[in-house]
């Protein structure tokens, strides 16, 4: 039996990479639907090669192209952001993969969770805002939650070396970024560009930004408090440049389980698509001998304050972690618009932190709402204070 596919943002860097490996693992996958928020003709290509039954395109002022370059198209055409949430529960669907960036992909993680489908998860910011209902979902509806980002993976593939309750602690490894030497100043002042140069991984432009300010990170340890229901005190961040070892479990004996390969998202989707079971790969193999060496060291707190923030907010939770997210999504954006220079990016996140009270059992409403005001409050800073300088 072919597994049956739904790939939400397939026109983004993850997305690209899952149809790869669909491509390759030919004809164990059909792809069922795909969609996209802006690039019509990207997702029109695809649409031709892959031939789904459904292809949605998010942002409506673009659904007049689409179907356009799509004409003779005999699957269903959809528009608008609730069309992400058709895909996610339709019944012939059985792998939901959240590619989708930022917490616009919620309330389809969500519909896939509830419709207990397999839900290959790399759009980390609807588990940060929203680990509590998306974990309870899935455990009502018999849905299995399947980590694609590389450190969960690794986490995920390590875990299965002992029981949860045998687990000290999980070593989230981290590139470092960028400006993992850079100075404070130097950081506060580094351009687009600099900031979107990442050292070892392609990827998009926000999760680049986020790698910069390790603010990824953050998102990363709250993410893991989710999937592997850690407390934040069992999970520990380590700079590992080579981005090589791409996460580790320590158990209780003492022992430290590692899953290491190149630095290519094709290796932790792969492995979410053929779960339980393991299959050749398109990816390199890894040359450990050519590298020589592995180095590890301390991430600096100080330096990188959105991964300080981040271990404050994992322990905190309730809405603290959905400002967290919101502020840094509407900072990015103004980062990556030119409005702000890049160390303003964790001073906005700040702001947005002090200023919340915190509640907590939220339903998906309330924490669209205070997702919403964190985002006005960034906005408001803006119109206030100084932009680039
Ligand atoms: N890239 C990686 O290597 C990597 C690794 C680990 C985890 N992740 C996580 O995976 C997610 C996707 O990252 P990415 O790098 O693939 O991002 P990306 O390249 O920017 O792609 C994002 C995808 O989502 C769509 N999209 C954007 N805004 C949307 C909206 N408001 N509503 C619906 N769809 C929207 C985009 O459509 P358009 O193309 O039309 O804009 C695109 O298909 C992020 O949460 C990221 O943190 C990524």
């Amino acid at each position: 039996m072919r597994k049956k596919v739904a790939i939400l943002g397939s026109t983004g860097s993850i997305g690209c990479n899952t149809l790869q490996v669909i491509e390759a693992l030919h004809p164990a996958y059909e792809v069922i639907a795909l969609s996209a928020n802006s690039n019509a003709d990207l997702l029109a290509r695809q649409a031709k090669q892959f031939k789904p039954q459904y292809v949605a395109i998010t942002g409506d002022a673009h659904y007049a192209a689409l179907k356009d370059e799509l004409s003779g198209f005999e699957g269903q055409l959809l528009s608008g952001a609730e069309s992400l949430v058709d895909l996610a529960s339709l019944d012939e669907v059985d792998i939901v993969v959240c590619a989708v960036v930022g917490a616009a992909g919620l309330p389809a993680a969500l519909a896939a969770a509830k419709a207990g489908k397999t839900v290959a998860i790399a759009n980390k910011e609807p588990l940060v805002i929203a680990g509590e209902l998306l974990t309870t979902a899935a455990r009502e509806s018999g849905a299995v939650l399947l980590p694609i980002d590389s450190e969960h993976s690794a986490v995920f593939q390590a875990m299965q070396a002992g029981q949860p309750d045998e687990v000290r602690k999980i070593i989230l490894t981290a590139s470092g970024g960028p400006f993992r030497n850079a100075s404070l100043d130097e950081m506060n002042q580094a351009t687009i560009e600099q900031a979107l140069a990442h050292p070892t991984w392609e990827m998009g432009p926000k999760i680049t930004i986020d790698s910069a300010t390790m603010m990824n990170k953050a998102l990363e340890v709250i993410e893991a408090v989710w999937l592997f229901g850690m407390p934040v005190e069992k999970i520990d961040v380590l700079i590992h440049p080579e981005s090589i070892v791409h996460s580790m479990v320590e158990f209780i004996d003492g022992s430290v389980i590692a899953q290491l390969g190149t630095p290519d998202m094709k290796v932790p989707i792969q492995y979410a698509l053929t779960w339980p079971k393991r299959v050749k790969g398109i990816a390199e193999g890894l040359q450990l001998h050519q590298l020589g060496q592995l180095n590890f060291e301390p991430p600096d707190l100080g330096r990188f304050k959105a991964l300080a923030l981040g271990f404050e907010v994992a322990k905190t939770s309730g809405s603290a972690p959905v400002v967290f997210n919101a502020a840094n999504e509407a900072a990015v954006a103004a980062f990556l618009d030119g409005h702000i220079r890049f160390g303003q990016i964790v001073e906005l996140i700040d702001h947005c932190l002090q200023i919340h009270s915190v509640q907590s059992h939220l339903t998906l409403e309330a924490l669209l709402e205070i997702d919403a005001w964190a985002r006005r409050q960034v906005q408001k800073q803006l119109s206030q204070k100084t932009t680039v300088n």
